[in-house]
């Protein structure tokens, strides 16, 4: 039940993790309640492969930033692969439902913010190459956090200034480990280095201003903030959609206001396609009952 392993546990798929010597009846159960709710869903297998696929390439990702081996490229393409599909299906908000499965904060994170930012891209109608780059700095914006200690990210509550040092570094940290292995574009390093800047100057690690954050990386930043905001924490509840969305809105002046009024579009599509789901899903009996007789 280490963290470590449930993580791995979740890149794989896993749903639910037992402690080894949990009473058979508890398995029993588990298993049970699994069986019934793996009915597939109006959105189909397809998106939760793609989930899947990136979780399990994420996973190898974190491992082997966090044990400082190299990033392995085929892991990263694999998931921007699997993120970029997924957006053309048009469901974001499958997306960030399959997402909080993961009571891991930093893939919850990961996932959440390379979601966002895959449907981003699709919706500006970016090309094939730069919807790759753009997707491809959000699964790695936060790769430096892989070298904070887990005693820090995970700490509930206020951090001390001390550790609130600490986690600033992550950008620094991220981007040096990318610039050492060598080979990444630097349209990736300049969001990993700076997506925690504000355009009024205000933002880490070097205060830019408006004129030296490019628009990748202002679009990265308005994904991590609203990721931030909606995720599920067991010490803070989410906010929802549209309050998260009136907070970005609300830092005029920090973020590219053109930029934030098509992401809103993208968050209104994802509500959108939920409230279809659920309309489908409430019409679906009627046709399984009529197809399977
Ligand atoms: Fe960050
Ligand atoms: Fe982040």
């Amino acid at each position: 039940m280490s963290p470590r392993s449930q993580t791995q546990a979740h890149a794989l798929g896993a749903r639910e993790v037992l402690s080894v010597d949990a009473p058979r009846s508890v398995l029993l159960d588990r298993v049970g309640h699994l069986l019934g709710s793996a009915a597939p869903t109006s959105t189909g297998a397809g998106l939760q492969g793609r989930f899947i696929a990136a979780s399990a390439a994420l996973g190898d990702l974190l491992d082997a930033a966090a044990t400082g081996g190299h990033l392995p490229a085929a892991a990263i393409n694999g998931s921007v692969e699997a993120l970029n599909r997924a957006a053309e299906g048009g469901d974001l908000d499958a997306w960030l439902d399959l997402v909080w499965q993961h009571d891991d904060a930093t893939y919850q994170h990961c996932l959440l913010v390379s979601g966002l930012a895959a449907a981003f891209a699709h919706r500006l109608g970016f090309g094939e190459a730069d919807r790759r780059l753009i997707t491809g700095a959000a699964v790695l914006h936060d790769i430096g956090k892989a070298r904070i200690p887990l005693a820090i990210l995970r700490k509930p509550g206020g951090l001390t200034a001390e550790e609130r040092e600490t986690i600033w570094q992550h950008p620094k940290i991220g981007h040096d480990m990318l610039v050492a292995q060598g080979g990444y574009a630097p349209m990736i390093l300049a969001v990993v280095l700076s997506h925690h800047e504000y355009l009024d100057g205000s933002g880490y690690p070097h205060g830019l201003n408006a004129g030296q954050i490019p628009d990748p990386v202002r679009m990265i930043t308005i994904c991590d903030i609203y990721a931030a905001l909606i995720e599920r924490r067991p010490y803070k509840p989410p906010m929802p959609p549209e309050e998260a969305y009136a907070v970005l809105v609300g830092m005029a002046g920090k973020l590219d206001r053109d930029l934030v009024r098509v992401f809103g579009e993208v968050i209104v599509a994802a509500s959108a396609a939920r409230l279809g789901r659920h309309i489908e899903t409430r019409a679906m009996p009627t046709r399984l009952s009529g197809t399977a007789g």
